[in-house]
Protein backbone atom coordinates (compact mmCIF):
# COMPACT_ATOMS: atom_id res chain seq x y z
CA UNK A 1 0.00 0.00 0.00
CA UNK A 2 1.29 3.49 -0.37
CA UNK A 3 -0.54 7.19 -0.52
CA UNK A 4 -2.00 9.01 -3.55
CA UNK A 5 -2.92 12.74 -3.52
CA UNK A 6 -6.76 12.44 -1.51
CA UNK A 7 -6.89 13.85 1.55
CA UNK A 8 -7.68 11.35 3.71
CA UNK A 9 -10.88 11.98 5.61
CA UNK A 10 -10.41 11.44 9.26
CA UNK A 11 -6.89 13.82 9.97
CA UNK A 12 -7.67 17.38 10.79
CA UNK A 13 -6.18 19.80 8.81
CA UNK A 14 -2.75 20.95 8.81
CA UNK A 15 -2.19 23.44 11.27
CA UNK A 16 -0.93 26.49 8.87
CA UNK A 17 -0.78 27.38 5.58
CA UNK A 18 2.33 29.34 6.09
CA UNK A 19 6.19 27.84 4.91
CA UNK A 20 6.95 26.20 7.66
CA UNK A 21 10.97 27.13 8.45
CA UNK A 22 13.90 24.76 9.80
CA UNK A 23 14.97 27.30 12.18
CA UNK A 24 11.05 27.01 13.97
CA UNK A 25 11.79 23.23 14.81
CA UNK A 26 15.75 24.12 16.07
CA UNK A 27 16.47 21.02 13.46
CA UNK A 28 19.35 20.78 10.99
CA UNK A 29 18.07 19.30 7.46
CA UNK A 30 20.05 15.84 7.01
CA UNK A 31 22.27 16.37 3.67
CA UNK A 32 21.59 13.72 1.04
CA UNK A 33 22.61 9.88 2.46
CA UNK A 34 23.14 11.32 5.86
CA UNK A 35 21.50 9.55 8.65
CA UNK A 36 20.33 10.43 12.27
CA UNK A 37 23.23 7.75 13.23
CA UNK A 38 25.18 9.77 11.54
CA UNK A 39 25.02 12.98 13.55
CA UNK A 40 25.44 10.66 16.61
CA UNK A 41 28.79 10.03 15.23
CA UNK A 42 29.32 13.74 13.70
CA UNK A 43 28.57 15.21 17.72
CA UNK A 44 30.58 12.00 19.27
CA UNK A 45 33.89 13.72 16.70
CA UNK A 46 33.03 16.89 17.55
CA UNK A 47 32.81 16.57 21.46
CA UNK A 48 35.70 13.96 21.66
CA UNK A 49 38.06 16.91 21.16
CA UNK A 50 37.39 18.53 24.05
CA UNK A 51 36.85 17.86 27.61
CA UNK A 52 32.77 18.05 27.80
CA UNK A 53 31.72 14.71 26.64
CA UNK A 54 28.18 15.60 27.98
CA UNK A 55 25.52 12.99 27.44
CA UNK A 56 23.38 14.75 24.49
CA UNK A 57 20.18 12.89 22.59
CA UNK A 58 19.60 12.82 18.62
CA UNK A 59 15.97 13.27 17.70
CA UNK A 60 15.33 12.14 13.97
CA UNK A 61 11.64 14.11 13.97
CA UNK A 62 11.42 12.27 10.27
CA UNK A 63 11.05 9.49 12.72
CA UNK A 64 7.07 10.98 13.55
CA UNK A 65 6.52 11.50 10.10
CA UNK A 66 7.44 8.01 9.04
CA UNK A 67 5.10 7.15 12.13
CA UNK A 68 2.11 9.52 11.49
CA UNK A 69 2.01 7.94 7.51
CA UNK A 70 2.37 4.72 9.06
CA UNK A 71 -0.83 5.49 11.40
CA UNK A 72 -2.73 6.81 8.60
CA UNK A 73 -2.15 3.55 6.55
CA UNK A 74 -2.80 1.13 9.84
CA UNK A 75 -5.54 2.86 11.60
CA UNK A 76 -7.47 4.94 8.53
CA UNK A 77 -10.78 5.66 10.40
CA UNK A 78 -8.60 7.01 13.84
CA UNK A 79 -7.37 10.76 14.64
CA UNK A 80 -4.23 10.79 16.43
CA UNK A 81 -4.25 13.16 19.44
CA UNK A 82 -0.77 13.16 20.56
CA UNK A 83 -0.33 12.30 24.21
CA UNK A 84 1.63 15.51 24.87
CA UNK A 85 2.49 14.13 28.54
CA UNK A 86 4.67 11.37 26.37
CA UNK A 87 7.30 14.08 25.25
CA UNK A 88 6.50 17.42 25.38
CA UNK A 89 9.45 18.63 23.89
CA UNK A 90 8.80 21.74 21.54
CA UNK A 91 10.02 20.62 19.02
CA UNK A 92 8.34 17.62 18.60
CA UNK A 93 4.87 18.99 19.46
CA UNK A 94 5.16 21.76 16.42
CA UNK A 95 6.93 19.23 14.37
CA UNK A 96 3.03 16.98 14.59
CA UNK A 97 1.23 19.93 15.22
CA UNK A 98 2.37 20.60 11.38
CA UNK A 99 1.33 17.12 10.46
CA UNK A 100 -2.54 17.35 11.42
CA UNK A 101 -2.60 15.87 14.54
CA UNK A 102 -4.57 16.46 17.53
CA UNK A 103 -3.08 16.75 21.39
CA UNK A 104 -4.29 15.32 24.68
CA UNK A 105 -3.00 17.33 27.03
CA UNK A 106 -3.94 16.56 30.75
CA UNK A 107 -3.11 20.46 32.25
CA UNK A 108 -3.64 23.78 31.67
CA UNK A 109 0.40 23.82 31.14
CA UNK A 110 -0.03 21.41 28.51
CA UNK A 111 -2.57 23.02 27.13
CA UNK A 112 -0.96 26.34 26.95
CA UNK A 113 1.95 24.55 25.28
CA UNK A 114 -0.56 23.52 22.68
CA UNK A 115 -2.45 26.43 22.28
CA UNK A 116 1.33 28.59 21.70
CA UNK A 117 1.38 26.91 18.49
CA UNK A 118 -1.66 28.14 17.40
CA UNK A 119 -3.49 24.94 17.35
CA UNK A 120 -7.14 25.47 17.65
CA UNK A 121 -8.87 24.60 20.88
CA UNK A 122 -10.91 21.85 18.86
CA UNK A 123 -7.79 19.93 18.32
CA UNK A 124 -7.49 19.58 22.12
CA UNK A 125 -8.78 16.74 24.41
CA UNK A 126 -8.48 18.07 28.27
CA UNK A 127 -7.72 14.15 28.64
CA UNK A 128 -7.31 14.04 32.61
CA UNK A 129 -10.11 12.47 34.19
CA UNK A 130 -9.84 14.26 37.81
CA UNK A 131 -8.78 18.12 37.20
CA UNK A 132 -8.36 20.99 39.27
CA UNK A 133 -11.32 23.47 39.23
CA UNK A 134 -9.08 26.29 38.38
CA UNK A 135 -7.61 24.58 35.06
CA UNK A 136 -11.16 23.61 34.02
CA UNK A 137 -12.15 27.05 34.40
CA UNK A 138 -9.10 27.81 32.19
CA UNK A 139 -10.01 25.35 29.30
CA UNK A 140 -13.36 26.58 29.69
CA UNK A 141 -11.86 30.08 29.16
CA UNK A 142 -9.80 29.31 26.34
CA UNK A 143 -12.43 26.96 24.49
CA UNK A 144 -11.09 23.86 25.05
CA UNK A 145 -14.19 21.73 25.28
CA UNK A 146 -13.37 18.03 25.05
CA UNK A 147 -12.48 16.51 28.22
CA UNK A 148 -12.69 13.40 30.11
CA UNK A 149 -14.18 12.32 33.10
CA UNK A 150 -15.22 9.38 35.21
CA UNK A 151 -16.38 10.43 38.31
CA UNK A 152 -19.76 12.02 39.99
CA UNK A 153 -17.49 14.55 41.76
CA UNK A 154 -15.92 15.45 38.13
CA UNK A 155 -19.63 16.39 36.68
CA UNK A 156 -20.32 18.38 39.54
CA UNK A 157 -16.92 20.26 39.07
CA UNK A 158 -17.59 20.71 35.14
CA UNK A 159 -21.00 22.22 35.74
CA UNK A 160 -19.31 24.69 37.82
CA UNK A 161 -16.63 25.67 36.24
CA UNK A 162 -17.00 24.82 32.47
CA UNK A 163 -19.41 26.84 30.12
CA UNK A 164 -20.30 24.61 27.38
CA UNK A 165 -17.99 20.91 28.00
CA UNK A 166 -18.49 18.10 25.65
CA UNK A 167 -18.03 15.41 28.07
CA UNK A 168 -16.03 12.15 27.38
CA UNK A 169 -16.71 9.17 29.65
CA UNK A 170 -13.86 7.57 30.62
CA UNK A 171 -14.52 3.75 30.86
CA UNK A 172 -12.00 1.04 33.06
CA UNK A 173 -10.48 -1.90 30.76
CA UNK A 174 -8.82 -4.71 32.04
CA UNK A 175 -5.15 -3.64 31.67
CA UNK A 176 -3.53 -6.65 33.30
CA UNK A 177 -1.17 -7.55 30.11
CA UNK A 178 -0.15 -4.02 29.62
CA UNK A 179 3.16 -2.75 30.80
CA UNK A 180 1.47 0.00 33.02
CA UNK A 181 -1.79 -0.24 33.91
CA UNK A 182 -3.91 2.55 34.15
CA UNK A 183 -7.35 1.50 35.08
CA UNK A 184 -6.10 1.07 38.99
CA UNK A 185 -6.65 5.00 38.94
CA UNK A 186 -9.27 5.85 36.12
CA UNK A 187 -12.17 5.11 34.71
CA UNK A 188 -15.62 4.01 35.61
CA UNK A 189 -16.72 0.54 35.36
CA UNK A 190 -19.83 -0.17 33.05
CA UNK A 191 -22.08 -0.71 36.11
CA UNK A 192 -21.08 2.95 37.37
CA UNK A 193 -21.54 4.55 33.80
CA UNK A 194 -25.23 4.11 34.05
CA UNK A 195 -25.62 6.29 37.29
CA UNK A 196 -23.21 8.84 35.99
CA UNK A 197 -24.78 9.09 32.85
CA UNK A 198 -27.98 9.51 35.06
CA UNK A 199 -26.67 12.52 36.85
CA UNK A 200 -25.14 14.00 33.61
CA UNK A 201 -28.52 14.45 32.10
CA UNK A 202 -29.27 15.92 35.68
CA UNK A 203 -26.87 18.44 35.80
CA UNK A 204 -27.56 19.55 31.96
CA UNK A 205 -24.21 18.49 30.83
CA UNK A 206 -23.48 17.20 27.35
CA UNK A 207 -21.69 13.91 26.82
CA UNK A 208 -20.24 13.09 23.65
CA UNK A 209 -18.81 9.64 23.88
CA UNK A 210 -16.26 7.31 25.70
CA UNK A 211 -12.54 7.03 26.27
CA UNK A 212 -10.84 4.47 27.41
CA UNK A 213 -6.69 3.41 27.81
CA UNK A 214 -5.83 -0.29 27.72
CA UNK A 215 -2.63 0.39 29.76
CA UNK A 216 0.74 1.78 28.05
CA UNK A 217 2.60 -0.82 26.42
CA UNK A 218 -0.46 -2.85 25.42
CA UNK A 219 0.74 -6.72 25.05
CA UNK A 220 -2.55 -8.32 24.63
CA UNK A 221 -4.91 -6.37 21.35
CA UNK A 222 -8.02 -8.69 22.82
CA UNK A 223 -7.77 -5.70 25.94
CA UNK A 224 -9.25 -3.03 22.82
CA UNK A 225 -11.35 -5.75 20.89
CA UNK A 226 -12.96 -5.95 24.83
CA UNK A 227 -12.82 -1.85 25.52
CA UNK A 228 -14.35 -1.55 22.16
CA UNK A 229 -17.50 -3.59 22.55
CA UNK A 230 -17.58 -2.16 26.20
CA UNK A 231 -18.04 1.44 24.65
CA UNK A 232 -20.36 0.19 22.33
CA UNK A 233 -22.53 -0.76 25.31
CA UNK A 234 -21.93 2.51 26.76
CA UNK A 235 -23.32 4.23 23.78
CA UNK A 236 -26.52 2.13 23.73
CA UNK A 237 -27.32 2.87 27.27
CA UNK A 238 -26.77 6.49 27.00
CA UNK A 239 -28.85 6.20 24.32
CA UNK A 240 -31.54 5.77 27.48
CA UNK A 241 -30.79 9.39 28.66
CA UNK A 242 -31.34 10.90 25.58
CA UNK A 243 -27.40 11.34 24.75
CA UNK A 244 -26.59 10.79 20.82
CA UNK A 245 -22.84 10.58 21.21
CA UNK A 246 -21.02 10.86 18.56
CA UNK A 247 -17.56 10.68 19.78
CA UNK A 248 -14.95 7.08 20.88
CA UNK A 249 -11.39 7.57 22.17
CA UNK A 250 -9.87 4.60 22.15
CA UNK A 251 -6.47 6.33 23.94
CA UNK A 252 -2.84 4.80 23.78
CA UNK A 253 -1.07 1.87 24.76
CA UNK A 254 0.71 1.38 21.24
CA UNK A 255 4.10 -0.08 21.03
CA UNK A 256 6.75 3.20 19.58
CA UNK A 257 9.78 0.75 18.68
CA UNK A 258 10.04 -2.84 16.66
CA UNK A 259 11.81 -4.43 19.74
CA UNK A 260 8.89 -5.71 21.00
CA UNK A 261 6.79 -9.17 20.82
CA UNK A 262 3.29 -7.27 19.44
CA UNK A 263 4.21 -5.05 16.51
CA UNK A 264 1.79 -1.83 15.70
CA UNK A 265 0.32 -3.31 12.88
CA UNK A 266 -0.29 -6.30 14.86
CA UNK A 267 -2.36 -4.74 17.04
CA UNK A 268 -4.47 -2.24 14.53
CA UNK A 269 -5.41 -5.66 12.52
CA UNK A 270 -7.25 -6.38 15.31
CA UNK A 271 -8.45 -3.25 16.46
CA UNK A 272 -10.18 -2.01 12.47
CA UNK A 273 -12.68 -5.01 12.07
CA UNK A 274 -13.97 -4.53 16.32
CA UNK A 275 -14.00 -0.77 15.23
CA UNK A 276 -16.39 -1.51 11.87
CA UNK A 277 -18.66 -3.89 13.84
CA UNK A 278 -18.62 -1.58 16.84
CA UNK A 279 -18.68 1.44 15.68
CA UNK A 280 -19.45 1.27 11.43
CA UNK A 281 -17.88 4.10 9.53
CA UNK A 282 -21.49 4.87 8.27
CA UNK A 283 -23.07 5.43 12.02
CA UNK A 284 -21.66 8.97 12.64
CA UNK A 285 -19.07 8.42 15.36
CA UNK A 286 -16.13 10.33 14.83
CA UNK A 287 -13.14 8.00 16.55
CA UNK A 288 -9.72 9.35 17.81
CA UNK A 289 -6.77 7.95 20.20
CA UNK A 290 -3.96 9.21 21.97
CA UNK A 291 -0.83 7.40 21.19
CA UNK A 292 2.00 8.47 23.06
CA UNK A 293 4.59 6.29 23.04
CA UNK A 294 3.72 5.21 19.18
CA UNK A 295 4.95 8.63 18.07
CA UNK A 296 8.23 9.41 19.78
CA UNK A 297 9.91 6.02 21.13
CA UNK A 298 12.27 5.40 18.09
CA UNK A 299 12.70 9.11 17.37
CA UNK A 300 15.72 9.29 20.64
CA UNK A 301 18.98 7.82 20.45
CA UNK A 302 20.45 8.97 23.82
CA UNK A 303 24.45 8.84 24.15
CA UNK A 304 25.95 8.54 27.11
CA UNK A 305 29.77 9.20 28.45
CA UNK A 306 31.82 6.75 30.72
CA UNK A 307 33.20 9.14 33.22
CA UNK A 308 34.39 6.54 36.28
CA UNK A 309 35.01 2.71 36.17
CA UNK A 310 35.94 -0.10 38.59
CA UNK A 311 37.05 -3.20 38.39
CA UNK A 312 36.06 -5.69 40.65
CA UNK A 313 38.07 -8.71 41.13
CA UNK A 314 36.17 -12.38 42.46
CA UNK A 315 37.94 -13.61 44.88
CA UNK A 316 38.77 -16.83 43.77
CA UNK A 317 38.18 -20.32 45.31
CA UNK A 318 40.83 -22.80 44.96
CA UNK A 319 38.28 -25.69 43.49
CA UNK A 320 37.44 -23.47 40.79
CA UNK A 321 41.34 -21.92 40.20
CA UNK A 322 41.82 -23.52 37.30
CA UNK A 323 38.10 -23.23 35.10
CA UNK A 324 38.19 -19.31 35.67
CA UNK A 325 39.75 -17.11 32.64
CA UNK A 326 40.05 -13.96 33.13
CA UNK A 327 36.78 -12.80 31.86
CA UNK A 328 34.90 -14.92 35.19
CA UNK A 329 37.13 -13.20 37.58
CA UNK A 330 36.74 -9.64 36.72
CA UNK A 331 33.31 -7.65 36.31
CA UNK A 332 33.25 -4.01 35.44
CA UNK A 333 31.45 -1.03 37.14
CA UNK A 334 30.40 1.67 34.43
CA UNK A 335 29.47 5.32 35.54
CA UNK A 336 27.66 7.52 33.08
CA UNK A 337 26.48 11.10 32.37
CA UNK A 338 22.88 10.60 32.89
CA UNK A 339 20.99 8.43 35.05
CA UNK A 340 17.78 7.56 36.32
CA UNK A 341 17.18 10.77 37.96
CA UNK A 342 17.85 12.44 34.62
CA UNK A 343 16.94 10.15 31.33
CA UNK A 344 16.48 6.92 32.51
CA UNK A 345 13.45 7.81 34.82
CA UNK A 346 11.38 5.34 32.48
CA UNK A 347 13.23 2.51 33.94
CA UNK A 348 11.41 3.55 37.07
CA UNK A 349 7.56 5.14 36.00
CA UNK A 350 8.05 3.29 32.67
CA UNK A 351 9.42 -0.71 33.78
CA UNK A 352 11.87 0.69 30.79
CA UNK A 353 14.76 -1.73 30.46
CA UNK A 354 17.78 -0.04 28.52
CA UNK A 355 20.34 -2.02 27.16
CA UNK A 356 23.05 -0.02 25.42
CA UNK A 357 24.67 -0.43 22.29
CA UNK A 358 28.30 0.18 21.45
CA UNK A 359 29.58 3.04 20.36
CA UNK A 360 32.47 1.33 18.63
CA UNK A 361 31.86 -1.95 17.60
CA UNK A 362 34.21 -4.42 19.56
CA UNK A 363 36.82 -6.79 17.52
CA UNK A 364 35.30 -9.99 16.89
CA UNK A 365 37.67 -11.74 19.61
CA UNK A 366 37.31 -9.04 22.29
CA UNK A 367 36.79 -10.10 25.47
CA UNK A 368 33.51 -9.80 27.28
CA UNK A 369 32.61 -8.98 30.90
CA UNK A 370 29.64 -8.71 33.34
CA UNK A 371 29.08 -5.17 33.77
CA UNK A 372 26.57 -3.11 35.56
CA UNK A 373 26.30 0.72 34.63
CA UNK A 374 25.61 3.38 36.75
CA UNK A 375 24.32 6.99 36.40
CA UNK A 376 25.95 9.94 38.32
CA UNK A 377 24.07 10.72 41.23
CA UNK A 378 24.88 9.86 44.64
CA UNK A 379 22.41 7.70 44.84
CA UNK A 380 22.79 4.23 44.78
CA UNK A 381 19.01 3.77 42.87
CA UNK A 382 21.06 5.17 40.34
CA UNK A 383 21.38 1.99 38.43
CA UNK A 384 20.73 1.75 34.54
CA UNK A 385 21.77 -1.92 34.12
CA UNK A 386 22.14 -4.77 36.60
CA UNK A 387 23.89 -7.25 34.01
CA UNK A 388 25.04 -6.49 30.72
CA UNK A 389 27.89 -8.00 28.84
CA UNK A 390 30.34 -5.51 27.33
CA UNK A 391 34.14 -5.19 26.68
CA UNK A 392 36.88 -3.64 28.77
CA UNK A 393 35.87 0.13 28.15
CA UNK A 394 37.57 3.17 29.22
CA UNK A 395 36.41 6.47 30.36
CA UNK A 396 35.25 8.60 27.56
CA UNK A 397 34.04 6.15 25.93
CA UNK A 398 30.19 6.60 24.45
CA UNK A 399 27.45 4.26 25.32
CA UNK A 400 24.02 4.74 22.91
CA UNK A 401 20.77 3.80 24.20
CA UNK A 402 18.06 3.78 21.19
CA UNK A 403 14.27 3.93 21.50
CA UNK A 404 14.70 6.57 24.30
CA UNK A 405 12.11 8.58 23.16
CA UNK A 406 9.11 8.18 25.40
CA UNK A 407 8.79 8.65 29.11
CA UNK A 408 12.31 9.98 29.06
CA UNK A 409 12.92 13.84 29.04
CA UNK A 410 9.44 14.64 30.08
CA UNK A 411 9.84 13.29 33.86
CA UNK A 412 14.09 13.85 33.90
CA UNK A 413 15.03 16.38 36.67
CA UNK A 414 18.52 17.72 37.58
CA UNK A 415 18.75 16.09 40.99
CA UNK A 416 22.23 16.56 42.36
CA UNK A 417 23.23 19.11 39.80
CA UNK A 418 23.13 16.89 37.01
CA UNK A 419 21.87 18.90 33.76
CA UNK A 420 19.24 17.08 31.57
CA UNK A 421 20.98 16.06 27.50
CA UNK A 422 20.92 18.61 25.29
CA UNK A 423 18.63 17.60 22.04
CA UNK A 424 19.31 17.71 18.67
CA UNK A 425 16.85 17.78 15.97
CA UNK A 426 17.36 16.50 12.47
CA UNK A 427 15.53 15.07 9.44
CA UNK A 428 15.96 14.44 6.32
CA UNK A 429 14.90 16.21 3.40
CA UNK A 430 12.77 14.30 1.76
CA UNK A 431 11.23 13.96 5.36
CA UNK A 432 11.05 17.68 5.50
CA UNK A 433 9.24 17.97 2.20
CA UNK A 434 6.33 15.69 3.48
CA UNK A 435 6.20 17.73 6.34
CA UNK A 436 5.42 20.87 4.52
CA UNK A 437 3.22 18.98 1.76
CA UNK A 438 1.12 17.71 4.70
CA UNK A 439 0.97 21.13 6.50
CA UNK A 440 -0.37 22.75 3.27
CA UNK A 441 -2.55 20.44 1.74
CA UNK A 442 -3.66 17.81 4.22
CA UNK A 443 -2.95 14.08 4.46
CA UNK A 444 -2.87 12.03 1.63
CA UNK A 445 -5.37 9.33 1.77
CA UNK A 446 -4.03 5.42 1.86
CA UNK A 447 -4.46 3.60 -1.73
CA UNK A 448 -3.79 0.44 -2.40
CA UNK A 449 -0.65 -0.11 -4.92
CA UNK A 450 -2.66 -2.68 -6.75
CA UNK A 451 -5.64 -0.99 -7.29
CA UNK A 452 -7.93 1.92 -7.43
CA UNK A 453 -8.15 4.16 -4.53
CA UNK A 454 -9.94 2.68 -1.19
CA UNK A 455 -10.51 6.01 0.81
CA UNK A 456 -12.10 6.20 3.95
CA UNK A 457 -15.36 7.39 4.48
CA UNK A 458 -15.24 10.85 3.67
CA UNK A 459 -15.99 13.79 6.23
CA UNK A 460 -13.51 16.28 4.93
CA UNK A 461 -12.13 18.69 2.83
CA UNK A 462 -11.06 16.88 -0.81
CA UNK A 463 -8.39 18.58 -2.87
CA UNK A 464 -6.73 16.70 -5.56
CA UNK A 465 -2.96 17.20 -4.31
CA UNK A 466 0.43 16.27 -5.99
CA UNK A 467 1.80 13.56 -3.32
CA UNK A 468 5.13 12.30 -3.80
CA UNK A 469 4.36 8.49 -3.53
CA UNK A 470 7.73 7.56 -3.80
CA UNK A 471 8.82 9.68 -1.22
CA UNK A 472 6.49 8.05 0.92
CA UNK A 473 7.60 4.86 -0.35
CA UNK A 474 10.87 5.92 0.78
CA UNK A 475 9.62 7.15 4.27
CA UNK A 476 8.09 4.17 4.84
CA UNK A 477 10.77 1.51 3.60
C1 LIG B 1 -5.02 9.48 29.33
C2 LIG B 1 -3.81 8.99 28.61
N1 LIG B 1 -3.83 9.03 27.26
C3 LIG B 1 -2.77 8.64 26.54
C4 LIG B 1 -1.62 8.19 27.15
C5 LIG B 1 -0.47 7.78 26.28
O1 LIG B 1 -0.30 6.41 26.32
P1 LIG B 1 0.76 5.67 25.42
O2 LIG B 1 2.05 6.33 25.61
O3 LIG B 1 0.71 4.27 25.88
O4 LIG B 1 0.29 5.77 23.99
C6 LIG B 1 -1.56 8.10 28.55
C7 LIG B 1 -0.38 7.58 29.23
O5 LIG B 1 -0.27 7.50 30.40
C8 LIG B 1 -2.69 8.53 29.29
O6 LIG B 1 -2.69 8.50 30.63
Amino acid sequence: MLFKGVFVTPFIPPVTMKTLCPAEFNLSLLEEGFTARDSVDQTIIESSTGDDRDAFYVCDLGDLVKKHLRWARALPRVTPFYAVKCNNSISVVRTLASLGCGFDCASKAEIQQIESLGVAPSRIIYANPCKQASQIKYASAHGVQKMTFDSEVELLKVARCHENAKLVLRIATDDSNSVCPLSVKFGATLKGCRGLLQRAKELSLDVIGVSFHVGSMCRDPATYTQAISDARCVFDMAEEFGYKMSLLDIGGGFPGSEDVKLKFEEITAIINPALDKYFPADGGVRIIAEPGRYYVASAYTLAVNIISKKVIVKEQSPSNEEEDDETNEKTMMYYVNDGVYGSFNCILYDHAECLPILHTKPKPDEAMYTCSIWGPTCDGLDRIAEYCSLPDLQMGDWLLFENMGAYTVAASSNFNGFATPDIHYVMSRPAWKCMQQINTQGMPAPVDEAGPACVAASCGSESAVELPAKLHQNLLA
